[in-house]
């Protein structure tokens, strides 16, 4: 009664442990609605060639639906002696519709069928995630809307480097986050791509219709090697490195907000649904939501370095190894579309403190490299003016002050070329008005990258 769909030529059943170890349904059952659509356009494919007949097609198609309905329903019943999902489905189909079911497999293997699976799944995965990051970008320009005029330091070495406006900072994940979408855009191409036709590794002697079945299932092509099509999983190690990407920018802004949120600091606060409080320290909100993705970025760059080991040195063509692809990637889907979901709604909770950002800002010498562009236009070379800057700064930072808080003649004990129209280019303003050109921080430019980036959002 535990036959196995393969063990005709075994003289002993596999042990409980094996059965175990080699078994994929704890996971794969994930791909059944795929697993279905693919038998429905393989099944019509071979009755539209004459290799099964219009009623073997109708029975097969009936009972996949039945199947369907059952593991919506929750009522399917996984089998661990099934191995994997493919044969739970094919046998559930047998005892529904009998000599029909067992026909479905005619021309066809697990090896080309998992391989259509994880694509058609993957596929699905990547539209969502697009989606997601999209509006994740939307959050992005409307808190990035309100503040293009904000002034905070920008930082090199987390040393106040120049002022800058928070819109333009957080317009530079609009950027990344942009690339991670044409990047996703792109590897999707490559998974759309059609296995099936393979068969086991080599093709099948039936005549069948891959381009048929390829249009049944809006893929964009047919995979043109069967060695190949049955063996690589290299658009799943590709969209790995898509979400290590996303991932890796997603930290970089978590890390700024866990810094900008310390009380040393004080930019921002993020709102309470988005953290936990101490047991112990009563006084405690702790930023979890942006420590988790920065932790969870981890895990993703080991699923795709786990994809990539995976695949190292596998002889053509399918080897069992390749089992090994679906709970990393899995993983990798599910931990990215929680985090998507979670930013685009944490950012619309983000309380910005501009007090606290200016006042940083006019706490490291931020405008020090306009008052050397400003004796550069007098004439006095970059090099030499950088030098009087730097003892200028020398000097106010012995009295506890600005550059722009010192009298004119102190100004001028560093050079005479520095006449009272310095006043205005030392301010935060001054310095964020004259960066005025396509990338630059200058509010102007804010308010352009925001339009240009509200038509592209409504053009993807
Ligand atoms: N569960 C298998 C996998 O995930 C399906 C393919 C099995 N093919 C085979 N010849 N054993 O890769």
């Amino acid at each position: 009664t535990n036959k196995k769909a393969w063990s005709g030529r075994f003289n002993e059943p596999v042990s409980a442990l094996v059965e175990r170890y080699t078994a994929s349904i704890s996971f794969d059952y994930r791909l059944a609605e795929y697993d279905i659509q693919g038998s429905l356009a393989h099944a019509q494919m071979l009755a539209n060639q004459g290799i099964i007949t219009r009623e073997d097609f109708t029975a097969i198609e009936q009972g996949l639906k039945q199947i369907s309905d059952e593991i919506h329903d929750g009522q399917f019943a996984w089998s661990l002696q099934l191995e994997d999902v493919h044969l739970n489905i094919e046998k559930r189909l047998t005892q529904l519709i009998g000599d029909a079911g067992k026909r479905l497999h005619t021309g066809r293997s697990r090896n080309d069928q998992v391989a259509t699976d994880i694509r058609l799944y993957l596929r699905a995965s990547i539209d969502e995630i697009i989606h997601l990051t999209l509006s994740l970008q939307s959050a992005i320009v409307n808190l990035a809307k309100k503040h293009a005029e904000t002034v905070m330091p920008g930082f090199t070495h987390l040393q106040v480097a120049q002022p800058v406006t928070f819109g333009h900072h957080l317009m530079a994940y609009f950027e990344m986050l942009k690339r991670d979408v044409e990047r996703l855009t792109d590897c999707r191409k490559r998974v759309n791509q059609l296995p099936l036709g393979a068969a086991a590794l080599a093709g099948t002697s039936y005549p069948i219709n891959r381009e048929q079945v390829a249009q049944t299932l809006s893929f964009e092509g047919v995979c043109e090697n069967s060695l190949d099509a049955v063996s690589d999983r290299d658009f799943a190690i590709e969209f790995c490195a898509c979400a290590s990407l996303i991932m890796t920018h997603l930290s970089r802004i978590s890390e700024e907000f866990i810094l900008w949120m310390s009380p040393a600091v004080g930019f921002i606060t993020l709102a309470d649904r988005f953290c936990t409080g101490s047991s112990i320290m009563p006084q405690k909100k702790n930023p979890d939501v942006p420590e988790l993705v920065r932790g969870k970025t981890g895990r993703i760059n080991g699923h795709l370095v786990a994809l990539l080991t995976l695949m190292k040195a596998q002889p053509l063509a399918y080897n069992k190894d390749n089992q090994e692809d679906k709970e990393p990637l899995f993983d990798t889907v599910d931990t990215l579309v929680d985090t998507l979901r979670i930013y685009a709604d944490m950012l619309s909770g983000v309380q910005v403190n501009q007090a606290a950002m200016r006042k940083a800002a006019l706490q490291g010498f931020a405008t020090a490299t306009d008052l050397a562009d400003y004796l550069v236009k007098k004439g006095i070379p970059f090099r030499d003016a950088h030098e009087i800057v730097a003892r200028s700064v020398q000097y106010a930072e012995q009295k506890g002050c600005d550059l722009g808080d010192l009298e004119l003649a102190e100004l001028q004990r560093f050079s005479p070329q520095i006449a009272s129209d310095i006043f205005s280019v030392l301010t935060l303003e001054g310095s964020l008005n004259s960066r005025d050109h396509l990338g630059g921080t200058a509010p102007n430019q804010v308010h352009k990258a925001i339009t240009r980036a509200d038509k592209w959002l409504t053009n993807e």
